[in-house]
This record gives C-alpha cells, sequence and structure tokens, in this order.
C-alpha cells in the first residue's frame, strides 16, 4: 500500500506546493488538514479545493474555532499568560490544537508521517513536533522546507511550471501567522530593529493616534472567564471577537519586540492582539480584587512558567497540566465585572465589582465607618523587622572590630 501523510495546510504557496513536492520527493499520497482557528480569510471550502487542485488525494478541514477558544484562549487567559512580558503565545497556542487535528485526521487516513511547512530556524517546527511525539508516539514527521530543500524560489518555479492554482505574483515581505487570538508578523523589513512598523503591517488594529471617540465596555466573568459584554452573553470565541472588532478600532494591542526563540535567535516580532490584551488586562484586575494575596503573588510566578513551557512547545507536558491544575484553581472566585476605557491603544480600567470581592471598604476606609485597629500595627511591624534588625546588629559589630 502507498504511504500516506497528512500535511498542515495553511492554503499558502508553501503548503500548497509541498502536497506535490513531497508526493514527488517520497511517493507517498499526501492528505491535507486545514484547521479553522479564526485567522478569517478564505473559507475552509476553498482551501479545500485548492488542496485538492494541488493534488492532494483527501482534504480534511476542521472549524476548531471554538475549540481553540475554548481550551487554549482561556487557559492562556487565566494564567495571564505575556511570554517574555510581552507576548500572548498566540502562534504558540495553535500549535497544539492544529496538532490535535492532524493526528486526528492521520488515524482517520492511516497516515504513518505527519508534514508541516516550518522553517529549520523557528519555534513552530518544535511546537508541531513534539505535539505529534506526545499525541501520536507513532508518527514519524516531515517538514518540506527544511528536510527536502523547499525554497520560496524554487516553489514559485514549482506552481508555475506544474500550473497549480495558486497566486505566485503577489509578494509578501513578511511571514505571517494569525488566528483569534491575535496576529504576528516577522521578517523582511523588520529584521533591521531600529525600523519602525510601518502602517500596512497592521491589520486588526486601526493606529492610536487617531482614536474614535472613547469606547467604554464592561467585561462579565465566571470563574476567570468573560461571559458577557456590556450585559449581553458571549461565548469565549464571541468574547474575543468582539473585544478583537472594538478595542483593535481603538488601536490596543500592538506589539513590538525582540524575542528569545527556544532555538537560540533573537527575533523582532510585532505583534496585534486587541481581544487578547484588552481581555488579560480585564481579568488580571478582576484577580487584584477576587484572589488573596500570597495565592496571587505565587499564581504569578506560575504564570511566567506556564508561559515559557507553552512557548517552548510543552503544551501536553506534564509539569504544563500540572501548573494547569494550580491556576484552575485559582479561578474559582473570579467572577464580577470590570469597566475599561479603550481609547489611543490603551485599555484602562476604571471600574470593578464581583460577589466574591476580598476588598473590604471598612477596612481600606480613612473615613468614618473604619473597622480597622491601627494599633495593632505597631506590634506588628516591630515583629516583621525584626530578623533583619538583628542582622544589621550583627554587621555592625563584625565592622566594628
Ligand atoms: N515568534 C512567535 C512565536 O514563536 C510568532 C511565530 C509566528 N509564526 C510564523 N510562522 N510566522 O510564537
Amino acid at each position: 500500500m502507498t504511504e500516506r501523510i497528512v500535511l498542515a495546510y495553511s492554503g499558502g504557496l508553501d503548503t500548497s506546493v509541498a502536497i506535490g513536492w513531497i508526493g514527488e520527493a517520497t511517493g507517498a499520497e499526501v492528505i491535507a488538514v486545514a484547521v479553522d482557528v479564526g485567522q478569517g480569510g478564505e473559507s475552509l471550502e476553498t482551501i479545500r479545493q485548492r488542496a485538492l487542485g494541488c493534488g492532494a488525494v483527501e482534504a480534511y478541514v476542521a472549524d476548531a474555532s471554538d475549540e481553540f477558544a475554548n481550551e487554549y484562549c482561556m487557559p492562556t487567559l487565566k494564567a495571564n499568560a505575556l511570554y517574555q512580558g510581552h507576548y500572548p503565545l498566540v502562534s504558540a497556542i495553535s500549535r497544539p490544537v492544529i496538532v490535535k487535528h492532524l493526528v486526528k485526521a492521520a488515524r482517520e487516513f492511516g497516515a504513518t508521517t505527519v508534514a508541516h511547512g516550518c522553517t529549520g530556524k523557528g519555534n513552530d517546527q518544535v511546537r508541531f513536533e513534539v505535539g505529534i511525539q506526545t499525541l501520536g508516539p507513532d508518527l514519524k514527521c516531515i517538514a518540506p522546507v527544511r528536510d527536502l530543500a523547499l525554497t520560496r524560489d524554487k516553489a514559485i518555479a514549482f506552481a508555475e511550471e506544474k500550473g497549480l492554482p495558486i497566486e505566485t505574483t503577489k509578494k509578501n515581505p513578511y511571514s505571517i501567522d494569525q488566528n483569534v487570538w491575535g496576529r504576528a508578523v516577522e521578517t523582511g523589513y523588520l529584521e533591521d530593529i531600529w525600523n519602525a512598523p510601518t502602517k500596512d503591517i497592521y491589520d486588526y488594529t486601526a493606529t492610536p493616534e487617531f482614536p474614535p471617540a472613547p469606547d467604554e465596555v464592561t467585561i462579565s466573568f465566571e470563574a476567570g472567564v468573560p461571559v458577557a459584554i456590556d450585559g449581553v452573553k458571549v461565548t469565549p470565541l464571541q468574547a474575543i471577537k468582539e473585544l478583537n472588532r472594538r478595542a483593535g478600532a481603538q488601536g490596543v494591542g500592538r506589539i513590538d519586540v525582540v524575542e528569545d526563540r527556544l532555538v537560540g535567535i533573537k527575533s523582532r516580532e510585532i505583534y496585534e492582539a486587541p481581544g487578547a490584551m484588552a481581555l488579560i488586562t480585564a481579568h488580571k484586575h478582576l484577580e487584584d480584587i477576587t484572589v488573596e494575596r500570597e495565592q496571587a503573588r505565587f499564581k504569578a510566578t506560575v504564570g511566567q512558567r506556564w508561559s515559557e513551557l507553552v512557548y517552548d512547545g510543552q503544551w501536553f507536558s506534564p509539569l504544563k497540566r500540572s501548573l494547569d491544575a494550580f491556576i484552575e484553581d485559582t479561578q474559582k472566585y473570579v467572577s464580577g465585572d470590570i469597566r475599561m476605557v479603550l481609547h489611543g491603544g490603551q485599555a484602562i480600567v476604571n471600574g470593578r465589582r464581583s460577589e466574591t470581592s476580598l476588598y473590604d471598604f471598612d477596612l481600606a476606609t480613612y473615613d468614618t465607618g473604619d473597622t480597622f485597629d491601627q494599633s495593632m500595627a505597631r506590634g506588628f511591624i516591630e515583629l516583621w523587622g525584626m530578623s533583619a534588625k538583628v542582622a544589621s546588629g550583627r554587621d555592625i559589630r563584625v565592622a566594628g572590630k
């Protein structure tokens, strides 16, 4: 029987050419797998037809947009995950859901190998292959760009020679990856890290210099998940989309960073994640009133480690799973409303309320009604500083000798 390979298919030039290229190089039949993670653009049916037109024996398409929002974006929100303090893990969280569907398709169509279009320099190859090793340990992996010398020029020549139903003339100077959680733009002109991004780079956000009138929004959460916007019930996917639209119109969520890739390269990245950044800001502010101090401090460390694991392709790892359990436990009381103003590239919280809040007006107030006994503070401070005071006494004693 002819060997079968499932290919992670985007509908673009490289993966379209990869269908025939893999076929010629290996003699295998190629099954194209396209996964909708809310990236917008062409319909899945158009992409399916193109895959078949490029020589795929089968085309598997999956609408995973709700699955992606519920099972991948929401855990990222609960973790307030920002890799290196900036990046909300846009591409990093989409690879595991794509992997799930690749493995499913491999089982359905009897494939022995999984292929993806990544180069050998990035994180995404690691995320695909580690994911596949974990969910389908018997499956092999191949990356035509990395392993079968499929360069851009060769891809264009191949598409023209075979008359593939794909545009080869439209030259996009950037490498772009996008889904409902955000958009990542790299390479080309951006590789000079002194170059400011030009306006044409952005798609999810309008320029914040000339924003429309301020937009005030109230986001309601239940156990860490957005459930309503301005009182209207929403699913996680709808919440992200609605805030992409409203925060995007105000230029919220533009990020320009040089980040540390897993493979050791520092790389310039432009991200736009209006919905994700507005949601993370609101969620963090709700945690500020509902999560106990020590738990909150520890959670920040856990969230950072979680972000690194996910960035590094360890979505399906045991440690990531254990950290998920911790984070989930912290979300029990993260319910309530956050009001924020979206304007001029910023999302600024200006009100919060929660039935499960730990904010105690009577303890906090400086006005009448104060229930805090200030006389307790003196003794507390005395003991709190004692250890450092004893040590400092020792320092003076030793220095004096
Ligand atoms: N540097 C980001 C990451 O590793 C974005 C990658 C975008 N991927 C792409 N193929 N352009 O998560």
